[in-house]
């Protein structure tokens, strides 16, 4: 599997990891290789989002019968659900080689050429946040997904002439956290689009169970359970949690991951029987308190919890409205009324209510 990086989100790693090193589901540069190592190659070993298998093992086992690559896809859905771990799965399946690239790295027309004309018949080309190219690298992915062919031009305005360059036939997986944002051209050229769902705790003490035993970590079903409840439906979150509850098991205990080892780690790491961390429960304090319970203007909210709108948007919101913490509405965010109890105000009245923390 070959992985193109790309610097942008490095940085953006970088930044943001000094802040929230452990719960969030963005990508870390530094979590690829542990990422990586610890990828499902079958689907077998890939648990959850069973309905999406299912449909995938016929595509897949039709695709061969036909002797012809994959339709593209498109996945669609929350950051850390498996979407590049599942492009993976199925060109295993396949039995074809990826390459694994992100929007942001294909800013320049040379970058998208470039990759395409690298392509192999029947390689699968994976590209990350498929929502951020911009219209260029669009425009020349069209005919390409389309026909497999690259409209290339030479020469100057009066003796420009148009190359017709052919390509092999390759299957594109896009993925994105924001399918609403994808041009409607775009989509349309998917044949196939799924959106992967949150994982249920019991999945994701599979996951947790399945991790720990690659990284020899030991592990009760109660421990495994105990961090799928706070790993907000996340198998990255709940993977990463794994490695950190293990650092505390090893120091504080034994190293065996127990129901009590778990929790009391968790609590240390302020990670809430929701799996909410600081950055979510001031966000959704900060709307109680300020706003009295919405709703409020998500740039409003941005500035004032000094993170970004994107953040917020891709990566904080998506399990908080799962979760029913929270709502859109034409007006922006509004809590409701779960998330008063959930974070222990009396009552929905901001003049009456005291926060109990
Ligand atoms: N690690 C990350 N996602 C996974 C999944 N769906 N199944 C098993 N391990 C995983």
């Amino acid at each position: 599997m070959s992985i193109i990086s790309d610097d942008n989100s490095f940085k953006q790693a970088q930044k943001t990891e000094t802040k929230n090193p452990v719960i969030k589901a963005e990508s870390f540069e530094s979590d690829k290789n542990f990422e990586n190592s610890i990828r499902p190659k079958s689907f077998d070993t890939y648990i959850g989002q069973s309905a999406l298998k299912e449909t995938l093992k016929i595509t897949i086992a039709a695709a061969k019968k036909r002797e012809l690559p994959l339709d593209h896809l498109l996945f669609y859905g929350p950051p850390g659900l498996g979407k590049t771990t599942l492009a993976g799965v199925i060109a295993e399946q396949m039995n074809v080689p990826i390459k694994i690239t992100s929007a942001p790295a294909l800013e320049r027309p040379r970058d998208i050429i470039g990759i395409l004309m690298s392509l192999k018949g029947g390689e699968i080309l994976f590209i990350d946040e498929i929502h951020r190219l911009n219209k260029v690298a669009e425009e020349i992915l069209y005919p390409a997904m389309e026909d497999f062919y690259l409209d290339m031009t030479t020469g100057k305005s009066q003796t420009v002439k148009t190359l017709r360059v052919p390509l092999p036939k390759f299957t594109l997986i896009g993925a994105t956290t924001k399918a609403g944002e994808l041009s409607g051209p775009l989509r349309d050229r998917f044949g196939i689009v799924h959106r992967l769902e949150f994982y249920t705790d019991e999945e994701l003490a599979k996951v947790i169970t399945r991790t720990a035993g690659i990284l020899d970590i030991e592990i009760t079903e109660e421990g495994a359970l105990a961090i799928a409840r706070r790993s907000r439906g996340t198998p990255r979150i709940a993977n990463r949690l794994v490695k950190r509850v293990s650092d505390f098991a090893l120091v504080k205990h034994d190293g065996k991951i127990t129901e009590s080892v778990a929790n009391e780690s968790l609590d240390i790491l302020k990670i809430d029987n929701y799996g909410l961390d600081n950055t979510d429960r001031n966000l959704l304090k900060l709307i109680i308190e300020k706003y009295n319970g919405g709703p409020v203007g998500i740039e409003t909210i941005a500035a004032a919890i000094g993170e970004d709108v994107r953040t917020i948007e891709d990566v904080c919101e998506p399990f908080l409205l799962q979760a029913g913490l929270i709502q859109r509405t034409p007006r922006g965010r509004k809590v409701s009324p779960a998330c008063y109890s959930h974070l222990g105000y009396r009552n929905i009245d901001i003049n009456e209510q005291k926060s109990l923390f």
